[in-house]
């Protein structure tokens, strides 16, 4: 007699209903963050070379990009500056006239509640070297980039921001963020670390679209190699002892691991950081014909659900709530 399988997971594929009952991650626009680049006087929007349909905005645009990002019922957007003026300290960065702070309370006068507002915390858009901190001798000083960042921080909650975001990197960033903001009476404003971000050639688009490469070395000391694990499950580890509100693992689809493991291990929320390098790898292949773009970015950021993220900042974040309003 031949044997026959007595479990057939088949049973469970028979039509489209079935796999609907059985499917166990969901991808929903509420799931996204939308980047957006603002840059200071501006005339009209520019293409960012590298990164195919993402453009760098005036300030006078800002408002009808984020009229279309909570049409598509995107709940939040990540916001990042290209500032006219860099210098060594990054000043303008934490200027309470600079361009972040303008287009944060812009957002927030003319669209109160009804978008999330984070904001990068970082030093290498507003700094003349393009490193995230203060460069003191040849290094990139730890603490006194500490005082800047939680001046950034502070400037940004001024003008109405509701989540920071630091990704500079520097140890104790969280902790000196979360002083700042408690001292000056920023106690409901959160914080969204880039706990575990890798030193990691996926960002290399981005920095045409933000200018902050850095003008000499590399990121190296600061950011977590791509080699270690246990190290970055460290730096999710600190970020929550010093009081963050969301960790999040970066880049997203090459660490799928990291937000399994820290899914795993911590009750916090977690996001992911699907960079621009992995965008344009999608945006290149299906250029040329060779992959179906939206099937890929279907099933890379449902793979990213699936490992444990809550939620994902995506470039692909309108054009994915577009095909998911219509699934
Ligand atoms: C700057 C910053 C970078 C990214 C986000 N914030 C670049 C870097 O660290 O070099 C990369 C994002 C992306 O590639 O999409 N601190």
């Amino acid at each position: 007699m031949m044997s026959f399988p007595t479990r057939r997971l088949r049973r469970l594929r028979t039509s489209e209903k079935m796999r609907e009952l059985i499917q166990e991650t969901t991808l929903t626009p509420r799931d996204l963050i939308c980047p957006v680049f603002v840059q200071e006087d501006l005339k009209s929007r520019i293409k960012v070379e590298s990164m195919s349909e993402i453009e760098r905005l005036p300030l006078e645009d800002i408002n009808d990009e984020i009229g279309t990002i909570s049409d598509l019922n995107i709940p939040s957007i990540m916001l990042f500056g290209i500032p006219t003026k860099k210098d060594d300290a990054g000043t303008s960065a934490f200027d309470d006239k600079g361009i972040v702070q303008k287009a944060i309370s812009q957002i927030r006068e003319n669209f109160g509640d009804k978008i999330v507002i984070m904001a990068d915390v970082c030093l290498c858009q507003f700094t003349s070297t393009g490193h995230c901190g203060i460069i003191k001798g040849d290094k990139v000083d730890n603490d006194s980039s500490l005082e800047t960042l939680a001046k950034i921080a502070v400037s940004q909650a001024k003008a109405g921001v509701d989540t920071v975001s630091p990704s500079a990197m520097m140890d104790g960033q969280v902790s000196a963020i979360r002083k700042a903001l408690d001292e000056e009476g920023f106690k409901d404003v959160s914080i969204m670390s880039h706990s575990a971000k890798h030193r990691s050639s996926f960002y290399s688009p981005f920095r045409d679209a933000a200018e902050c490469a850095p003008k000499f070395g590399d990121r190296k000391t600061y950011q977590v190699p791509f080699t270690n694990a246990r190290e970055a499950m460290m730096e999710v580890e600190m970020d929550i002892n010093e009081g963050v509100d969301i960790v999040m693992i970066k880049p997203a689809l090459a660490y799928l691991d990291l937000i399994a493991e820290t899914r795993r291990r911590f009750n916090v929320p977690v996001a992911a950081y699907s960079v621009s390098g992995e965008y344009a790898l999608v945006k290149g292949a299906s250029k040329q014909g060779w992959i179906n773009e939206k099937d890929i970015t279907e099933e890379i950021l449902y793979s990213i659900k699936r490992a444990g993220a809550d939620m994902i900042v995506t470039y692909f974040a309108k054009s994915a709530a577009k095909f998911l309003q219509k699934a």
